[in-house]
């Protein structure tokens, strides 16, 4: 009987849980494989005693609920790993180790859930030392190439559009501007499908750089034309015309650069600017926690199905995706050769303009 691995890496999305049920349970109503649960990442592959079988008792009544059941792990890339040596911190590759956490567990194969960071790391595993791997897209930033959606990014938009709904009310009460800053790193889709879902006035996100002068216009008419208040969406990423991006943690060779904390800063110019009483609102990881959405649940439940039969049957290097109503697979160099991003111009953000959104 085959024996095949699941390990879930990176940020948390809904969907994670279902579909760890979906690979469980196909593996054991159609494709008599055993599957065992890695913990935290690759860390549970890097260091021994962190697996376990996982039966189809033990994923039951998992699928409504949020975050992993085997935990995720954000530092885990084993081919840059952070260790101490007489009290000095370096850098050590130690990418030989997944393998041998593969030959311990006696697996023939590895499904890997994770965003364009796992999935790379599992790439970069499959050249450098034929690991068999399959991959499944996950992230509520929805920047991944290769499919036309991860699943958890659903369930944020929800998260996101009920929250514009929220601030709405006390907005107009109140005769204030809201400025709503979500997540999504250099992609704007959760800003600009919230935005949009959540009839917020101006959109600003990484892929159109703004200038706030227009932003604090908008803002103007508004007021002159009797609406005393706005509505601003911008992304973690998004950067003024010819700035920089706003971090709150600095990157390194192990950590990523956390974005964080230009809501704060536009919303103080725009006070400062309009003279209009504003508020700031930084949704943060409330966007990747709690029950995925029903179209989350069933991607993910699809995308998990077709996982463990591509492991079953073999078929490795492979990315499983949506296109169109379908699901299938691509290689996994082309979901993570170029990422997503909103087109400027396209139909979405033309629709938006057309509604009288500024994007700054
Ligand atoms: O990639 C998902 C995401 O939630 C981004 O939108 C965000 O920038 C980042 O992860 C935050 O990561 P963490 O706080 O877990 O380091």
């Amino acid at each position: 009987m085959r024996r095949l691995g699941i390990l879930t890496g990176g940020g948390d999305a809904p969907g994670l849980n279902a579909v760890i049920r979906a690979v469980v349970m196909t593996a054991y109503n159609e494709q008599r494989c055993e599957v065992v649960g890695i913990e935290d990442g690759y860390d549970g592959l890097v260091q021994a005693g962190r697996a376990r079988v996982l039966t189809v008792d033990q994923v039951r009544g998992i699928l409504t609920r949020g975050g992993t059941i085997l935990g995720t792990a954000n530092r885990g890339n084993p081919f840059a790993r952070k260790v101490l040596r007489d009290g000095q911190e370096g850098i050590e590759d130690v990418s030989h180790l997944v393998m041998e956490g593969l030959q311990r567990l006696a697996l023939d194969g590895l499904i890997v859930v994770g965003g364009d960071g796992t999935l790379r790391i599992a790439h970069e595993l499959h050249q450098k030392f034929n690991l068999p791997v399959v991959g499944v897209p996950k992230t509520i930033d929805n920047d991944l190439g290769g499919t036309d959606v991860t699943f958890g990014f659903d369930t944020a938009l929800q998260t996101a559009t009920d929250a514009f709904d929220k601030l709405h009310t006390t907005a107009e009460s109140h005769h204030r501007v809201i400025v709503l800053e979500l997540m999504g790193r250099d992609a704007g889709f959760i800003t600009l499908h919230s935005g949009v879902a959540g009839g917020a006035d101006v959109i600003l996100i990484p892929e159109i750089p703004f200038d706030l002068a227009v932003v604090c216009r908008k803002i103007e008419e508004r007021e002159a034309f009797g609406y005393k208040y706005s509505i601003v969406a911008v992304s973690e990423g998004a950067h003024p015309k010819g700035g920089e991006q706003t971090f709150s943690r600095a990157g390194d060779a192990v950590y990523t650069p956390r974005l964080g904390g230009i809501g704060h800063q536009i919303g103080a110019v725009i006070e400062r600017e309009t003279g209009k009483e504003t508020r700031v609102t930084v949704l943060g990881h409330v966007q990747r926690g709690g029950a995925p959405s029903p179209f989350d649940r069933w991607l993910a439940t699809r995308y998990g199905a077709h996982a463990i039969r591509l492991a079953a049957a073999g078929e490795w290097d492979r990315m499983v995706a949506l296109h169109g109503q379908q699901v299938t697979d691509v290689p996994l160099a082309e979901a993570i050769a170029v990422p997503k991003r909103v087109d400027p111009e396209g139909e979405p953000v033309r629709a938006a303009r057309g509604l009288g959104i500024v994007f700054g």
